[in-house]
C-alpha cells in the first residue's frame, strides 16, 4: 500500500473514501470534519442531531456525499472523550475506520490526522500514531489455504491544510511505515506453522535484514555453538530434529562512536517441553514460542530501516524443544558458556536455558544495556493476564524507567516485578550452580533470577508470554501473533 502525506483540503479529494472523526459530545464540528460536513450541507451534523452518531470511541459512522464533493463516501471516527484522549485513543481510531474503509470496498482512502485539532497532541506523534494504527490494523497473515478474494486499500493518504505542519507528520510517517514493517515481520514469524518457521526460516529472515540493510549477520549451527561452550543452548537442541541455528544481527557493528544496546530474545520454534512433555491441551499455541526472537528481528529491521544512530545488536537463539532419544533429561547437570553448572528439573524450562548462553555472549560488545524478551513462563500468564502486559525485570532502575515510559506511550504496557535474592534459594541445586527450575511458587521470579546469573551489565528481562499471541484479535491487533515488542523496543531505542 502505497503511504504519503500531502497538503490540501479533504472535502476536495478524489479518493473513493475520506476519514475524519469527531470527539463526543460535539454538536457542529469544526476543524477538518467542519469543512467536509459543510462540503455536505450539514450531512455530518444531521446524523449528529439525529442520534446516529455520538462521537463514542470505535464508532465509525458512514455518510454518502453523492455528488458534492468527489469521494463515494465519508467515514467519521469516533474519538470518545476529549478529556482522556491519547495517542493509543489516535491508533485505536484510526484502526476502526480504515477496517470499516477494507469492509466497504475502499481503494483509495483520504484521512485527516486525529488528535492534532482540540485535542492538541504533537503533530509528529499524532500523524505517527494516525499512520500506526492504520497499517498495523490491515495486516494479514498470508495462511496457506483457499480464500475469497479480499479486498486490499492500495493507497493511504493523510491530507492537512496548514503547509506548515506537512513536514513533521512525514517524519512521523515514516517512523510509522518502519515500525509497522518490523512488526509485520514479526507477527509473521509468529504466525507461520511450527514446521514452517524453523530455526533455519528465522535465520533466513535475519539474512534479508542483513542484506536489505547491510546488517552484519552471523549465524551459528551445532558446531559452532559448541565451539563457544554453549552447553545450555546445545542441551535444549540435543533432542531437535531441526538443526538449531544462533543468530546475531549487527547495526552498525564498526561504530565505537555509539552506545551499544544488545536485544535477545528466546528463540523456541516449537516447545513441546521436550522429555517433561506437556499435555496435548493447547499445545499448538507453543509455535508462539520463539515471539521473543521475532520482535528482536523486527525491532532489528525498523532499527535498520530508521538508521538508528546506535550500534545495535540482535540475538537470537534458536531450537525446537523435543521430546527424542537424543533429548535432554531432567536431573542431567548443564555447564552453559560462563562455566556455570545447571541441574535440570525439567527440560520444560527450556527458554532460561538458551537465553542463558545468548546473554554470555552479549557481555562481548561492552553494552550500555541488554534487553532479552522471552515466552518464559505461565506463571506470567497468571501474574498479569493474558492481553494486558509484559512482565519486566531490571538490574537498573533507570532502565526501567525508561521502559516503562515507552511502554505507556506505545501501550505495549509492561509491568515492573521484583528481582529478590529469595528467588536464588528456591532454584539452589545441592549437584551445581543452581537449578533450572523452582516449585510451583514464584515460578516468574524464579525464572528471571536464573537469568539474572548469566548477566554483568545493565539488563532488563521482559516476559512477553502473555501477550505474543492472542486468540481473538481486538482494535489494531488482528488475531495471531502480535508482534509485542517491536513498537516498545523501536520507542525505547527512539528515545535513548
Ligand atoms: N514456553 C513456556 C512458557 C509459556 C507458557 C509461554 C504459556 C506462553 C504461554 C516455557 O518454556 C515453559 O514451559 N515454562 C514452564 C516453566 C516451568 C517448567 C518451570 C512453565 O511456565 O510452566
Ligand atoms: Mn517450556
Ligand atoms: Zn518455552
Amino acid at each position: 500500500m502505497e503511504v504519503q502525506v500531502i497538503q490540501g483540503s479533504i472535502q476536495e479529494q478524489t479518493a473513493d473514501t475520506l476519514i475524519v472523526n469527531l470527539f463526543e459530545g460535539v454538536t457542529i464540528p469544526s476543524g477538518a470534519t467542519g469543512a467536509v460536513d459543510k462540503a455536505l450541507n450539514g450531512a455530518i451534523s444531521e446524523l449528529i442531531a439525529n442520534g446516529d452518531i455520538s462521537g463514542k470511541a470505535g464508532e465509525v459512522g458512514v455518510v454518502y456525499p453523492r455528488g458534492l464533493i468527489p469521494a463515494k463516501r465519508v467515514l467519521i471516527a469516533g474519538l470518545g472523550k476529549r478529556d482522556d484522549f491519547n495517542l493509543e485513543g489516535v491508533r485505536q481510531a484510526a484502526a476502526a475506520a480504515i477496517l470499516r474503509a477494507r469492509e466497504l470496498n475502499a481503494k483509495a482512502v483520504a484521512s485527516i490526522v486525529h488528535g492534532t485539532g482540540i485535542a492538541g497532541l504533537p503533530i509528529r506523534l499524532a500523524a505517527q500514531a494516525t499512520a500506526e494504527g492504520t497499517l498495523l490494523a490491515l495486516y494479514r497473515f498470508a495462511a496457506a489455504k483457499e480464500q475469497e478474494p479480499q479486498n486490499e486499500i492500495v493507497s493511504f493518504t493523510i491530507v492537512e491544510f496548514d503547509e506548515s505542519k506537512v513536514a513533521e507528520m512525514k517524519g512521523g510517517v515514516d517512523t510509522a511505515v518502519a515500525i509497522a514493517a518490523g512488526n509485520a515481520l514479526a507477527r509473521d514469524l509468529v504466525n507461520m506453522p511450527p514446521n514452517v518457521a524453523t530455526p533455519t526460516r528465522l535465520a533466513q529472515a535475519a539474512q534479508e535484514i542483513a542484506e536489505a540493510h547491510n546488517l552484519k549477520i552471523t549465524v551459528g549451527g551445532r558446531k559452532w555453538a559448541a565451539k563457544h561452550n554453549m552447553g545450555a543452548f546445545l542441551a535444549v537442541a540435543k533432542g531437535a530434529g531441526e538443526p538449531p541455528k544462533f543468530i546475531v544481527l549487527e547495526h552498525n557493528a564498526d561504530r565505537d562512536d555509539l552506545d551499544t544496546i544488545v536485544l535477545v530474545g528466546k528463540g523456541i520454534t516449537f516447545d513441546t517441553g521436550g522429555i517433561s512433555i506437556k499435555p496435548t491441551q493447547g499445545m499448538g499455541k507453543m509455535k508462539s514460542d520463539m515471539g521473543g526472537a521475532a520482535a528482536v528481528l523486527g525491532a532489528m529491521k525498523t532499527a535498520a530501516m530508521l538508521d538508528l544512530p546506535l550500534r545495535l545488536i540482535g540475538i537470537a537463539p534458536c531450537t525446537e524443544n523435543m521430546p527424542d532419544a537424543d533429548a535432554y533429561r531432567p536431573a542431567d547437570v548443564i555447564t552453559a558458556s560462563n562455566g556455570k553448572t545447571i541441574e535440570i528439573i525439567s527440560t520444560d524450562a527450556e527458554g532460561r536455558m538458551v537465553l542463558a548462553d545468548g546473554l554470555v555472549y552479549a557481555k562481548q560488545y561492552e553494552p550500555k544495556a541488554v534487553i532479552d524478551l522471552a515466552t518464559l513462563t505461565g506463571a506470567c500468564v497468571i501474574a498479569l493476564g493474558e492481553g494486558v502486559a509484559a512482565g519486566l525485570f531490571s538490574t537498573d532502575e533507570a532502565l526501567q524507567n525508561k521502559m516503562v515510559a515507552a511502554g505507556k506511550a506505545t501501550h505495549e504496557r509492561v509491568w515492573p516485578l521484583p528481582l529478590w535474592d529469595d528467588y536464588l534459594k528456591i532454584i539452589k541445586s545441592d549437584v551445581a550452580d543452581m537449578q533450572n527450575a523452582g516449585g510451583r511458587f514464584g515460578g516468574v521470579g524464579t525464572s528471571a533470577i536464573f537469568l539474572k546469573q548469566f548477566t554483568d551489565y545493565p539488563w532488563m528481562h521482559l516476559d512477553i508470554a502473555g501477550v505474543a499471541l492472542t486468540e481473538k484479535g481486538r482494535g489494531y491487533v488482528p488475531a495471531g501473533g502480535t508482534g509485542f515488542g517491536v513498537r516498545l523496543l523501536v520507542e525505547f531505542l527512539l528515545a535513548w
